[in-house]
C-alpha cells in the first residue's frame, strides 16, 4: 500500500461536477472582472484591439515576442488581401536565466541589442520605408498588462519565474524605448499585446471563425473576442462592436484542488499567492509539483529506498517533457522511466518504483488537461451567451500556442475530454481547437499595421 499516493490521488480528483464548478467560478469571475477593476481574480484586461486583422494589411513590419520559452525578433511583409504573407524572417534565442531576475537595462538592453543585430543584417525585400518613416514593431510581451492604449502599458506584476527589479507599474513600451534609442535604433511599438491576443490575431488572419487564443505553454492565458456593450467597466458605455479581452486566467484561484503539494510550492515562489490556476495547469509547475510528491513519497518509504537521492531535493529538477516521455514507456519494464529517473535524480528504481512514478505523472497531468479544459469551456459558454453561435451550428475556433499543449498528448487528451464532458456533443461537435505554433509574432505584426501612426 502507498498511502501518500493514494492520498494524492484523491484529492487531486476532478469529476465532471466538480469540473463544472469549476467553470462557473470562473465564468463568474470574468463577470465580476468586467464589471468592475479588480472585481474577480482575473483581470479582464481591456486590450485596446478593437479591430482584427482583416487580410489587407499591407508594408514591412515587425514582431518582438517576450515570454516564452524564447525570445524572438521577426520581420513580416504583407502584400494585402491577394498575396497575404509575402515573406518574413525569424531568429530566436533564449533568454539568460539571470536577465529575467535581472534589472530592466539589462532585460531590454539585451532586447533592444538582438533587435540591432537582426535589423543590420536585413536584407533589401520589397517593402522600402518611406524617407522619415520608422519601423514599426508589434511587440509581444506576454505578461499582465495595464493597457493604457493600444501602444503603452504599465506591467502589473511578474509572473513564470521573471522578477526583474522596479519594473511593476513602469511603461513597458517607455522601457523598450530607451533601450532602443541608447542602440540607436530609430523603432516605434505601434501595438503591444499579451501572446494571447497575438496568437487570436494572427490565427484571425487566417480564419475568421477564430473566437479565442488559449497559451498552455510555460504560462497560461485565454484572450477571447468579447461584445463591447457587454462591459460594463468600459468607460464608453454606448460603444458597439467588439473588442478582445486578455483574461489573465492565470490569476483564477477559487475552487482548486490544491495539495499541501500546490501551496508548499506556490509559496516558494517568486509570486507568492499569485496565478494559482497557472501553477496547476501550466508547463512550468507540472514538474515542480511531482518532484514534491516523489519526494514526500520517499520520506514516507513509498519510493527509492533508504538513503535520499540528492536531487530529488532540487526544485525544478524535473520538467514537464520529462513527465511526457515517460508516460510514454510503453515497455513491459517500464525501461525509459527508469533510465530518465536515474538521469534526473541518480537514482535506481524498481519496477514497482516506476510504475507509482508513472502514476503521480498521470496524477498531476490529469488534473492540469482537465482544468484547463474546464477554463476553454468557461470562455466558450462566454462567447455562447453574447453570440449563440455554436447552439446555430456555427464553426467555431480556439486558437492553441504553447510548448505543454503542442509536446504533451496525453494532456492534450485530457483537456480535451474535459471540454467534451462538459460543453456536451452536440456543442463541442462545433469547437475546433486549433493549434496554431507561432502565430502571435504575426498576429503582433498584424496589429501593428493595423494601429500604424502613418
Ligand atoms: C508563443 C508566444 O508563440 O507562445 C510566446 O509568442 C508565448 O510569447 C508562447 O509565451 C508560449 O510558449 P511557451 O514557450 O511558453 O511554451
Ligand atoms: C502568464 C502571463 C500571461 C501570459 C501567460 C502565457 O500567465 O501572466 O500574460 O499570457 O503567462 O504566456
Amino acid at each position: 500500500t502507498c498511502p501518500v499516493l493514494t492520498k494524492f490521488q484523491n484529492d487531486c480528483a476532478t469529476p465532471t461536477p466538480f469540473l463544472r464548478e469549476v467553470a462557473n467560478a470562473l465564468a463568474d469571475d470574468m463577470q465580476a472582472g468586467l464589471a468592475v477593476h479588480g472585481g474577480g481574480d482575473l483581470e479582464m484586461i481591456l486590450t485596446y484591439v478593437d479591430a482584427l486583422p482583416s487580410g489587407k494589411e499591407e508594408g514591412l513590419f515587425y514582431a518582438l515576442d517576450l515570454g516564452g520559452t524564447n525570445f524572438r525578433v521577426r520581420s513580416v511583409q504583407l502584400g494585402g488581401e491577394e498575396e497575404r504573407v509575402v515573406a518574413t524572417k525569424s531568429e530566436q534565442l533564449s533568454i539568460p536565466q539571470k536577465l529575467m531576475i535581472g534589472t530592466s537595462e539589462e532585460l531590454f538592453g539585451f532586447i533592444a541589442s538582438k533587435l540591432a543585430d537582426f535589423v543590420a543584417k536585413e536584407e533589401p525585400g520589397r517593402f522600402r520605408l518611406e524617407q522619415g518613416r520608422k519601423r514599426e514593431i508589434g511587440f509581444t510581451f506576454s505578461f499582465p498588462v495595464h493597457q493604457t492604449s493600444i501602444d503603452s502599458g504599465t506591467l502589473i506584476k511578474w509572473t513564470k519565474g521573471f522578477n526583474v527589479s522596479g519594473m511593476e507599474g513602469k511603461n513597458v513600451v517607455a522601457c523598450l524605448n530607451e533601450a532602443m534609442e541608447e542602440h540607436g535604433l530609430d523603432m516605434r511599438v505601434s501595438a503591444l499585446v499579451n501572446d494571447g491576443v497575438g496568437t487570436l490575431a494572427g490565427a484571425r488572419y487566417w480564419d475568421k471563425d477564430v473566437m479565442a487564443g488559449v497559451i498552455l505553454g510555460t504560462g497560461t492565458n485565454a484572450c477571447y473576442v468579447e461584445q463591447k456593450n457587454a462591459i460594463p467597466k468600459l468607460q464608453n458605455k454606448s460603444s458597439s462592436g467588439t473588442t478582445i479581452i486578455n483574461t489573465e486566467w492565470g490569476g483564477f484561484s477559487k475552487c482548486l484542488p490544491r495539495t499541501i503539494f500546490d501551496q508548499e510550492m506556490d509559496k516558494e515562489s517568486l509570486n507568492p499567492g499569485e496565478h494559482l490556476y497557472e501553477k496547476m495547469i501550466s508547463g512550468m509547475y507540472l514538474g515542480e509539483i511531482v518532484r514534491r510528491v516523489l519526494l514526500h513519497m520517499f520520506k514516507a518509504g513509498e519510493l527509492f529506498g533508504q538513503s535520499v537521492p540528492v536531487k530529488l531535493c532540487t526544485p525544478f529538477a524535473i520538467k514537464s517533457q520529462d513527465l511526457c516521455k515517460m508516460q510514454e514507456d510503453n515497455t513491459d519494464d517500464l525501461s525509459s522511466v527508469g533510465s530518465i529517473l536515474y538521469n534526473i535524480f541518480e537514482v535506481e528504481a524498481d519496477l514497482k518504483a516506476r510504475r507509482r512514478v508513472v502514476e503521480v505523472c498521470d496524477t498531476v497531468v490529469k488534473r492540469g488537461g482537465r482544468l484547463a479544459g474546464a477554463g476553454i469551456v468557461a470562455i466558450l459558454e462566454r462567447i455562447e451567451r453574447e453570440t449563440k453561435r455554436l447552439t446555430s451550428g456555427q464553426r467555431t475556433v480556439v486558437a492553441m500556442d504553447g510548448a505543454l499543449y503542442e509536446r504533451y498528448p496525453q494532456y492534450r487528451q485530457y483537456m480535451q475530454d474535459a471540454l467534451v464532458e462538459l460543453l456536451g456533443d452536440d456543442l463541442a461537435r462545433h469547437v475546433h481547437i486549433k493549434h496554431t505554433k507561432d502565430v502571435s509574432g504575426l498576429g503582433a505584426a498584424l496589429l501593428a499595421a493595423t494601429n500604424s501612426i502613418y
